[in-house]
């Protein structure tokens, strides 16, 4: 008994050096690899980027199966936030004329009309363009409304930058202000509407969305002070705290996990949530769960419990012990090229978990709440609720567990990455080996910034200090305008009209949730709905009778919503 314990305290720690050995070697010999992956993806010189644009950030240079060699609002906004954090803090002086190339390059693709439409009409949710800059027209899913925002962080960590340095004030206010302006007002405007996640699937509301768009407000209304545009911070400050008050929506209290979108019909336990954490982190906002930061009580048991959900489903995680590194993907029930693991999920664990040391280690303590208790008993099962100061015994026993435990995601990716350093968006569920798209310019970047967090690094915080959630939530976005829809169409008795569409105000196209219609002026049957100013509006209207459902003949009815007031559409059912 007393020998089997010894053994297994042995055998702890030397798993526990192991790990932490293995992650030194991978920090040390990936890094290099990961900013020149980084920079090959990049026009116009990039080495696996030829005919990309300058400043154009490549997703993969993979041409098929699947084809990723478009750029996405998304992936470029991310993979350039790590650039330039690492520019402003002086890591790599260097990469200057490559930001300004990207702020130029997004520039021009904001007023690229595509099938989101135009700068004005919803264009600036369009996911992904071709790399010559022009328009991708298939089908897809759009619009993803986390892009507009995750640029405008990105040019304002820059911009800010600029200003501190004395240089380019004016290029600030005349050149990136206009760009910032498009995509907050964007964001302003239209973040209670529905979007596609991150991951292009589901068509709802989802928790990274609301998050990076409440960063991004937040720190844009800041920023737009600061250059004195004062006449856009209070609307700014308004949206940013209604967005503060829908994302604590998200947050399930009994699964102790944020559900990451509110449509999909998932578990809904999905790496959205933990690249929420780091991607909003704040170190000045210490373990603050309203905007769940990577120590709050919230975000690590969302943390455990996103972990735990792959550890039986996939034969990679068999024969890892409950509370050791697993690997880990976009979520479980996921199938897009297999479903399998993807090092930048396995990155963004360890990232939040090392962000969770440096606050801790800032502050002088850490607290174990009942909503974090089975997060930190992974680590010492005797650990109670309570406050645990830098001194304590407990302390030390948790957070050298943890960072432990964060190096184990670490030497999972080192485990499966291929001898060249090449990092792919997957690796397989059963042997490890590389999937998918190759040399994936987010799994670098995700590296990237896995390993500064690793090494105590932090960037400037965006206000997410000193928030106060509203007492009570408003929707109220932008603009909105008073739509009437009469529709002449003749029923039999019990038989009612309904109204649904592409908006939230129309549930989203659900029959089940469908707007009933008045008859009062049968057979014009009407309905006043409240809807987006300045948007295309897609609607049917369907009957109901004895549960059956009859939809209108296609194409879909369309309207424009004009810019204030109301307007009244005549239809005749179809
Ligand atoms: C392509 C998207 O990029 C990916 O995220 C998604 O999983 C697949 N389409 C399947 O919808
Ligand atoms: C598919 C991912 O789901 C999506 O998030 C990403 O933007 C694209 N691939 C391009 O990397």
């Amino acid at each position: 008994m007393r020998f089997a314990f010894l053994a297994s305290l042995v055998s702890l720690a030397t798993g526990a050096l192991a790990q932490s050995a293995s992650a030194d070697a991978y920090v040390a010999s990936e890094s290099p690899i990961a900013k020149a992956g980084v920079l090959a993806n990049i026009g116009p010189s990039g080495s696996k980027s030829q005919g990309a644009k300058a400043g154009i950030v490549i997703a993969s240079p993979s041409t098929s199966n699947p084809n990723y060699l478009y750029t996405w609002t998304r992936d470029s906004s991310l993979v350039f936030k790590a650039l330039i954090d690492q520019f402003t803090t002086g890591e790599d002086d260097s990469l200057r004329t490559l930001i300004d190339d990207f702020t130029s390059a997004e520039a021009v693709l904001q007023q690229v009309s595509n099938p989101s439409g135009t700068v004005s009409t919803g264009g600036l949710g369009e996911p992904k363009f071709n790399i010559d800059e022009t328009a991708f027209t298939d089908a897809w899913g759009r619009p993803q409304r986390d892009g507009p925002a995750l640029r405008a962080t990105a040019i304002i960590t820059y911009a800010n930058w600029l200003l501190a340095n004395g240089n380019g004030t004016s290029y600030v206010t005349n050149t990136l202000w206009p760009i910032l302006k498009l995509d907050l007002d964007y964001v302003e405007n239209n973040w209670n509407q529905s979007t596609f996640d991150l991951w292009e699937e589901i068509n709802s509301s989802s928790f990274f969305t609301t998050a990076v768009q409440h960063r991004a407000l937040r720190e844009g209304a800041a920023f737009a002070n600061k250059i004195g545009q004062t006449s856009v911070v209070s609307g700014y400050t308004t949206q940013a705290n209604n967005l503060l008050c829908f994302l604590q929506s998200y947050w399930n209290p009994t699964g102790g996990y944020v559900t990451a979108n509110t449509g999909g019909g998932r578990s809904g336990k999905d790496s959205n949530t933990v690249l929420t954490s780091i991607h909003t982190f704040d170190p000045a906002a210490g373990c603050d769960a309203a905007t769940f930061q990577p120590c709050s009580d919230k975000a690590l048991s969302n943390l455990k419990v996103y972990v735990d959900a792959f550890r039986s489903i996939w034969s990679i995680n068999s024969g890892i012990a409950a509370n050791a590194a697993a690997a880990v993907g976009r979520y479980p029930e996921d199938s897009y090229q297999g479903g399998n693991p993807w090092y930048l999920s396995v990155s963004a664990v360890a990232e939040q978990l090392y962000d969770a040391l440096i606050v801790w280690d800032q502050q002088g303590s850490l607290d174990v709440t009942s909503t974090s208790l089975a997060f930190f008993q992974q680590f010492d099962s005797s650990v109670t609720a309570g406050t645990y100061a830098s001194g304590s015994a407990t302390y030390s026993t948790l957070t050298t567990a943890i960072k432990n435990f964060a190096d184990g995601f670490l030497a999972i990716n080192a485990k499966y990455t291929p001898s060249n350093g090449g990092l792919a968006e997957q690796f397989s569920k059963s042997n490890g080996s590389p999937l998918s798209a190759v040399d994936l310019t987010w799994s670098y970047a995700a590296a990237l910034t896995s390993f500064a967090a690793r090494d105590g690094k932090t960037y400037a915080g965006w206000g997410a200090d000193n928030l106060t959630v509203p007492s009570s939530c408003s929707s109220g976005s932008g603009a909105s305008v008073s739509v009437t829809f009469n529709v002449q169409a003749t029923t039999v008795f019990g038989e009612n009209i309904y109204i649904t569409g592409n908006q939230a105000a129309l549930q989203n196209w659900s029959p089940d949730n469908a707007l009933i219609l008045s008859s009062a002026n049968y057979p014009t049957w009407s309905i006043i709905v409240t809807l987006p100013a300045n948007s295309v509006v897609e609607y049917k209207y369907i009957r109901k009778f004895n549960g059956a459902v009859t939809w209108e003949s296609d194409p879909n009815n369309s309207i424009t919503t004009p810019a204030s007031g109301s307007f009244t559409q005549n239809d005749s059912w179809r």
